[in-house]
């Protein structure tokens, strides 16, 4: 039988303190600590970045799960207001995983003046693909996830490879800045028929989530078209998705493994990325997956 420990709930910066420390010295204090930002109404795939944050600690170290839904993330009518929080599933999901403490702060808490006024600002990648539809967004993200760094100062920290771009400027602030955290990249945990889990699916409805399988299935496509050139990848996808009712797509492409964009002249095979999102009535999904970028064949160019 598996024992399920409650974990300790810290609300405020001085309870987080107090709770790391005191979760260490039952360990022997040499513990490291591991961070898993979220934003809440966690699911499966959360805490699978729960078990990779305790993968990375090891029993003696400290799992810490951020709760937090981000003001400073949202755009105007973007799903602020309405983006589900359900703090007593959470941490029992949070218990389940064995993680200890639990960051689940007020707004106040986090941004005591208010909106700050010093913050991170993310570079031009942020201005791409989710940014494009999402100004500000990234800014939100860094400057919180800065933050929670400072509050937690964890040695690691545990993101989903799901917001691949998210992920890629949160490396890029660590690299940037010198700040003293490894960054997981845990991978997209799916539903048995490959959509990738995502606090937002449950405001699909019936209809919407069957058509939602179009995304992975058209990113497969791309994988499975790669060898013909990234082009021809980008097209096989669209025609999985094109015309889907119900599917509005806002972006569908391939890029090199850091995002940016295809490298036309370069003759070697490397790994790169597909990233796809769309909306689906109200509700915006995103998903991605690694490619393998191969060269144009010159039969592919002359089409
Ligand atoms: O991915 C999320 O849930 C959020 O963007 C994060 C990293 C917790 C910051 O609010």
């Amino acid at each position: 039988m598996t024992t399920v420990t409650t974990p300790a709930l810290a609300p405020t910066r001085a309870a987080l303190r107090a709770e790391i420390a005191a979760v260490r010295a039952q360990r022997g204090g040499a513990g490291r600590v591991a961070l898993v930002p979220t934003m809440g109404a966690l699911h499966v795939g959360h805490a699978a970045l729960m078990r990779e944050a305790r993968d990375r600690v090891g029993p003696d170290g400290v799992v810490v799960a951020s709760v937090f839904v981000n003001p400073l993330q949202f755009g105007q009518g973007e799903d602020l207001d309405r983006y589900p929080r359900t703090l007593e599933a959470d941490l029992a999901v949070c218990a389940e995983q064995g993680v200890d403490v639990v960051l689940a702060p007020a707004v106040e808490e986090v941004y005591p003046g208010g909106d700050p006024q010093v913050t991170v600002e993310p570079g031009p990648l942020a201005t791409l693909l989710e940014g494009a539809s999402r100004p500000g967004h990234f800014r939100g993200v860094l400057t919180v996830v800065a933050k929670l760094f400072g509050l937690v100062q964890p040695d690691v920290a545990v993101f989903g490879q799901k917001d691949f771009q998210q992920l890629t400027l949160v490396r890029r602030m660590v690299a940037d800045l010198c700040l003293p955290v490894e960054v997981v990249g845990a991978e997209t945990v799916r539903e048995p028929d490959g959509l990738a889990l995502s606090s937002r699916n449950r405001y699909l409805d019936p209809e919407q989530r069957r058509t939602a399988v179009v995304l992975s299935r058209a990113l497969h496509a791309a994988r499975e078209h790669a060898t013909y050139g990234a082009g021809a990848a980008r097209e096989a996808a669209l025609a999985v998705v094109a015309d889907t009712p119900g599917v509005e797509l806002d972006y569908l492409v391939v890029t090199e493994a850091d995002l940016a964009d295809v490298d036309g002249t370069r003759e070697d095979v490397r790994e790169g990325r597909v990233l796809v999102a769309a909306r689906l009535g109200a509700t915006r999904l995103l998903d991605n997956l690694p490619i393998t970028i191969h060269p144009t064949p010159p039969s592919e160019e002359s089409r």
